[in-house]
Parts: structure tokens; sequence; C-alpha cells
């Protein structure tokens, strides 16, 4: 039995101890819109937080989460008003979506180290994240948008 904390709800799960995040988020707990792409922690569509930190549940065991804190794209905010949710509305950086709650899930994360990336920044911090649409040019205008928009509701 493993314990976590996901969205600010305590779970356990009977699972292997090696069974990825991914399969563990997906299918124990129902919580989908976190995606599987490649499995080997190349594409980013998995991309989920453990303790404010942007990883890759599809090589993430479950194990390595007991006691932890993981936020998937359900969680990221209560009304779906995160600022980066909100810049990548206003942008209307999606084309098929399928990569998208990753890109949303690293750039929070982003942000939240670097609160006002460069584009360097944002080429780095999403490098992992690819998308077969090729949304990358919105991708970098909504990080910026996201930023703005962060920075208004601090002050
Ligand atoms: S599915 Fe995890 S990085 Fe591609
Ligand atoms: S929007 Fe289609 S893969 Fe990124």
């Amino acid at each position: 039995m493993i314990s976590f904390t996901v969205n600010g709800k305590q779970r356990q799960v009977d699972v292997p101890a090696e069974m990825p995040l991914l399969w563990v988020i997906r299918e124990s707990l129902n919580l989908t819109g976190t995606k599987y792409g490649c499995g080997i922690a190349v594409c980013g569509a998995c991309t989920v937080h453990v303790d404010g930190t942007a990883v890759r549940s599809c090589v993430t065991p479950a194990s390595a989460v007991a006691g932890r804190k993981v936020t998937t794209i359900e969680g990221l905010s209560e009304k779906g008003d995160h600022p980066v949710q909100r810049a990548w509305t206003e942008v209307d950086v999606p084309q098929c979506g399928y990569c998208q709650s990753g890109q949303i899930m690293s750039a929070a994360a982003l942000l939240a180290r670097k609160p006002t990336p460069t584009d360097a920044d944002i080429d780095d911090g999403m490098s992992g994240n690819i998308c077969r649409c090729g949304t990358y040019q919105r991708i970098r205008a909504a990080v910026h948008r996201a930023a703005a928009i962060k920075k208004a509701g601090a002050s």
C-alpha cells in the first residue's frame, strides 16, 4: 500500500512499488488529464508535479511518491484559473491538445522557479515537452503572458 497526497487529498493505492506513477494516476485514481506519449521520459506528455517539481510520471515508480505531494493538471487550480491556464486560453495555444496538460504543468513549474523567464529560459525549461502540432511559438507567448498575469496578481 502506498500513501501520498494527490491534488490536496490523501490517497492510498494498492499497486506494485515499481508501477509507473502515470498508471497509478490514470488507472487507479481515474485522473486522465495526464497523458501517455512515449513512456521513456522524452516527450513530456505525462508531466506532473511532485512537491512542486515537474517530473515525468511515466518513469517515476509509485514507491518514489510515498508521503509526497503530487499535483496533476486536474489539481493545478480549483477553477482552471491558474495564470498558466488563463494565459493558455487567452493565447489559444492548443491544437490537438494531446501534449498540453504536460506543457501547462511544465510551464507552471518553470514560472514557480523563474517568475520572469526570458525566451531562452522558456526554451530551456520547456525543451522536454514535445508538441507534434508545433505550437511552440504560442507556448512561448503564453508563458510570457502567464508571467505577466502572475505578476499583476501578486502586486
Ligand atoms: S510519456 Fe512520459 S515523457 Fe513521454
Ligand atoms: S497540440 Fe497537438 S501535440 Fe501539442
